[in-house]
């Protein structure tokens, strides 16, 4: 049976979200999926989902053989609901349809798993091998509903302060962020590769140079690298580049975005100035370069308290010029020696050998290590950690870089662990003064922190000769609860500047010609003064949609393998693909 217009007739007068007492009486038609049939005799009920919501239909012919997931069209009167069966939580839930003519427009298969019941437990293997149906589950469709908001506020806000969207190229060259580029083969050159971008820095830089003075894109990058949970091999970018500007100028911007983001796709009010801290600072306070500041939980620096100590593991690292620090853990002296244990098993994966570990009671510093240290040692470690009665110091002794690393992972598990997190507040920090330089263990060289691009802080540019270490940079990060939400710089616009750089990371000509020529040469007709940012959409989503989980907000996501289930791929080819560009694999082609 078919009621439309004519045959082909799928439109719709209302979705299954928007019936309401006010439409009682009006002849409808809705289309969507069949959530649920309940079955009473001689009346069957069904709830009709689509996106938008779920309306109740009731049917007086029960002969009509309907499954869940199939695809209905009905016509029919809305009604109200008789007194005791409105339903307050939907939006729909005092009316209900009375059926007059229905369509079954698709029948579908069993599905692989529920989709009418919330809390089904289901594999995330399962869900993304079928993503479209975890999609229509809701929870997923309702993040991704966010993330357009989120995309369609930015664009107006991006707008109405003058920048420009510019679309950039995805097969390109090689840009320098750091990770291991996804490549592409040219059939037309064989032998030669195209890069996707790891981001489009150089072209922003380079639209910088052209004069478009202020550039935006919302854009895909990709990334070879290790995947976590925040982390895609493909994941988008609000990217961002203007002239003529200081870092204030993009602390400012950004800042005002966020808190239209949070207040427009969240309903949560942010509060203006954003904290800021030194990367040096985090590193001493918090042991990494993204603190999540919900809860000050703080690394004391004891290695100075303790130049003279006995205690001979300290000692023998201090002697090996290597960090202590501790961590207060308050009203800690109330764990048994097992769970202390536990917490030091919690720390080795992450490059500690242990922890060492004492309480302050009411009659003093008892346990662990604490017969070790002289009276003065004590106090002065009691007063720097900001120890009381009733807490346990736990204290980490090892290379600087374990210390922080192992001290950092500790603290944020005891934040969770002692519910020391407020679930609803939003920490954002800007960590400025970024190295410019680091040591770079894989090739064991200097490299960029960030990227070589990025400017030196003026006051310390006679360093980069003689202390390179000790160069910071006008590079930022935008950080929030523990994720490195953005980041970015000012960046060099003088080609001299420039080329002590890339000699300091003792790049050579040929090397530099190689890599940045093109760039290189751009940057010598004019170029104005200008600065950027990018930040992790993906990750911005995450926090506006309270997941830990950035395979929640994109809507056709990787594993953590790099793979996708439900395509099946990365996949062979066909091996006239490959003969076609000239490659050999060493795997046999299909
Ligand atoms: P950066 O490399 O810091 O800077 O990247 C900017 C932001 O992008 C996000 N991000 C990722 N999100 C998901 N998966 C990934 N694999 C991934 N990698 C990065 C992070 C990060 O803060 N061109 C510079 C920016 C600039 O200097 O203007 C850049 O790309 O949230």
């Amino acid at each position: 049976m078919h009621f439309g217009e004519n045959m082909f007739d799928y439109r719709r007068t209302h979705t299954c979200g928007e019936l309401t007492k006010k439409n009682v009486n009006e002849v409808v038609k809705l289309s969507g999926w069949v959530h649920r049939r309940r079955d009473l005799g001689n009346l069957v009920f069904i709830d009709l989902r689509d996106r938008y919501g779920m309306t109740q239909l009731v049917l007086e012919d029960t002969s009509t053989k309907l499954r869940a997931e199939w695809v209905i069209s009905v016509r029919g009167q809305v009604r109200e609901r008789k007194s005791g069966m409105a339903n307050a939580k939907l939006a729909t839930g005092e009316i209900e349809v009375a059926v007059e003519a229905l369509e079954i427009l698709s029948s579908a298969k069993i599905p692989p798993f529920n989709l009418n019941e919330e809390s089904l437990e289901v594999s995330e293997e399962l869900r993304l091998t079928h993503r479209y149906l975890d999609i229509r589950r809701g929870d997923i469709m309702q993040k991704l509903l966010v993330r357009s908001k989120a995309m369609l506020e930015t664009r107006s806000y991006m707008n109405s302060h003058n920048f420009a969207e510019v679309t950039t190229p995805v097969l390109g060259r090689s840009t320098p962020e750091g990770a291991r580029d996804y490549l592409v083969p040219s059939r037309v050159h064989p032998g030669t590769f195209y890069a996707l971008p790891q981001s489009p820095q150089m072209f922003k830089q380079l639209l910088m140079v052209s004069g478009m003075d202020r550039y935006f894109q919302i854009v895909q990058c990709f990334r070879d690298e290790d995947l976590r949970s925040d982390r895609q091999p493909e994941f988008t970018q609000l990217d961002i580049e203007m002239s003529f500007g200081v870092p204030e100028d993009i602390y400012e911007l950004t800042e005002n975005l966020l808190i239209r983001l949070f207040k427009e796709c969240k309903g949560v009010d942010v509060e203006p100035n954003f904290k800021r801290m030194t990367h040096a600072q985090c590193m001493e306070h918090y042991g990494c370069d993204r603190p999540d500041l919900r809860f000050d939980l703080r690394l004391h620096r004891l290695d100075d308290l303790l130049a003279e100590t006995e205690f001979s593991i300290f000692k023998e690292t201090l002697a090996n010029g290597g960090c202590i620090k501790g961590l207060c853990v308050k009203g800690g002296a109330e764990m048994s020696r097992k769970e202390i244990e536990k917490l030091i098993d919690f720390v080795k994966p992450f490059g500690l050998s242990g922890l060492a570990w004492m309480k302050r009671t009411t009659e003093g510093w008892q346990g662990g290590v604490s017969k070790f240290f002289s009276q003065k040692e004590l106090t002065g470690m009691e007063k720097r950690a900001g120890v009381d009665h009733g807490d346990l110091l736990l204290m980490a002794a090892s290379a600087e870089g374990a210390v922080n690393q192992g001290l950092d992972h500790l603290r944020r598990h005891l934040g969770k662990k002692f519910n020391l997190i407020n679930e609803n507040s939003y920490a954002f920090v800007w960590v400025v003064d970024f190295p410019l330089f680091t040591y770079s263990e894989t090739d064991d060289r200097m490299a960029s922190e960030h990227h070589p691009f990025t400017q030196p802080h003026p006051d310390d540019i006679a360093l980069i000769k003689t202390d390179p270490y000790k160069v910071r940079s006008l590079a930022y990060d935008i950080v929030l609860n523990g994720y490195e939400l953005g980041g970015g710089s000012q960046r060099i616009h003088d080609s001299h500047l420039q080329a002590e750089i890339f000699k300091a990371l003792q790049l050579s000509d040929e090397e530099v010609q190689e890599k940045f020529g093109f760039f290189i040469e751009a940057l010598s007709y004019g170029t104005p003064p200008h600065l950027g940012i990018a930040l992790g959409f993906d990750r911005l989503v995450m926090l506006l949609t309270d997941t830990d989980n950035i395979r929640d907000v994109i809507a056709f996501p990787k594993t953590i393998k790099a793979t996708d289930l439900m395509m099946q791929c990365p996949s062979q080819v066909r091996q006239e693909q490959l003969d076609e560009l000239e490659i050999a694999t060493k795997e046999k082609a299909l």
